[in-house]
């Protein structure tokens, strides 16, 4: 499917998307290379679809880059991936704001190197102008310990005398990191693993899954098509009796949504 069939009915689109960008350890071992040309190259991939993604509709893209258990990884697996974010980010960061695209990094910043904590800062400072497109980077994050984050946020709240009532799902929604982010439409996962591994928990309850083989450095546009014509083949119906056509109205624009 090309760019273009989907670009004529986009409505019919996802307007969130979220990847859950996985296989780069196998892409390499296969080819008898260490784990990191792996990583290398699924940056590579994750430009391709950054770049491919306005064209199908998309309006906003969350990445998953690093988990919080991800750090049970070998320490030299760890800091490449750091390693990664310093590049990507020193690179990339000044085309992206001039795409007019806005960075935001999803996950707990406590527990990260003092260098990335302030990279990832700025990463967002600096493009925060942006409406054009929303680009969610998952980093240390997880959805429980979201979660966590989220109801201490209204324990917090409560004992400050703030919160009256029963808390509601949206006072709950509101302390997550993805809090006021378009809702996710449809959440896809790379290397035929068919499992959230602790990704978007809350967020993931009326998205669409699509599990796509192909490994994560193999991604870019041609796969992202697949992605979305399988999510165009889907019925939604949000636990009513009808199909739901547009679950996020146009009106859910970026900038109105961070
Ligand atoms: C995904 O690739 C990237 C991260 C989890 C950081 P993996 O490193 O998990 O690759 P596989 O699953 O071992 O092939
Ligand atoms: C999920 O992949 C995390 C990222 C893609 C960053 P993993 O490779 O860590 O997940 P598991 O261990 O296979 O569940
Ligand atoms: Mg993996």
């Amino acid at each position: 499917m090309s760019a273009e069939t989907v670009a004529t009915a986009p409505e019919k689109g996802p307007r969130h998307v979220a990847l859950i960008m996985d296989g780069n350890g196998r892409w390499a071992e296969r080819r008898g290379l260490p784990r990191v040309v792996g990583h290398r190259e699924g940056v590579q991939a994750l430009r391709r679809t950054i770049k491919a993604a306005p064209d199908f509709g998309i309006r906003c893209l969350t990445v998953f880059g690093f988990s919080t258990e991800n750090w049970s990884r070998p320490a030299d697996e760890v800091s490449d991936l750091m390693g990664l974010v310093r590049s990507f980010v020193g690179s990339d960061l000044k085309r992206l704001e001039a795409a007019g695209v806005r960075v935001r990094v999803l996950g707990r910043r406590k527990g990260l190197p003092a260098d990335i904590a302030a990279i990832v800062d700025r990463a967002e400072t600096q493009t925060a102008h942006n409406d054009r497109f929303l680009l969610q980077v998952a980093f240390n994050y997880g959805g429980r310990a979201d979660l966590a984050d989220a109801a201490q946020r209204l324990v917090d709240l409560a004992r400050a005398g703030e919160l009256s009532g029963d808390v509601t799902e949206e006072d709950l929604g509101l302390g997550l990191s993805t809090a006021g982010s378009p809702p996710v439409d449809l959440i896809v996962r790379t290397s035929g693993e068919q499992r959230l591994s602790n990704f978007l928990l809350w967020e993931a309850a009326y998205a669409e899954l699509v599990f796509q083989d192909i490994l994560w450095p193999d991604y870019g546009a041609e796969a992202l098509g697949q992605a979305v014509a399988a999510f165009g083949s889907r019925e939604r119906r949000f636990g009513g009796r009808d199909a739901v056509e547009d679950a996020a109205p146009e009106a859910t624009t970026v900038k109105a949504a961070v």
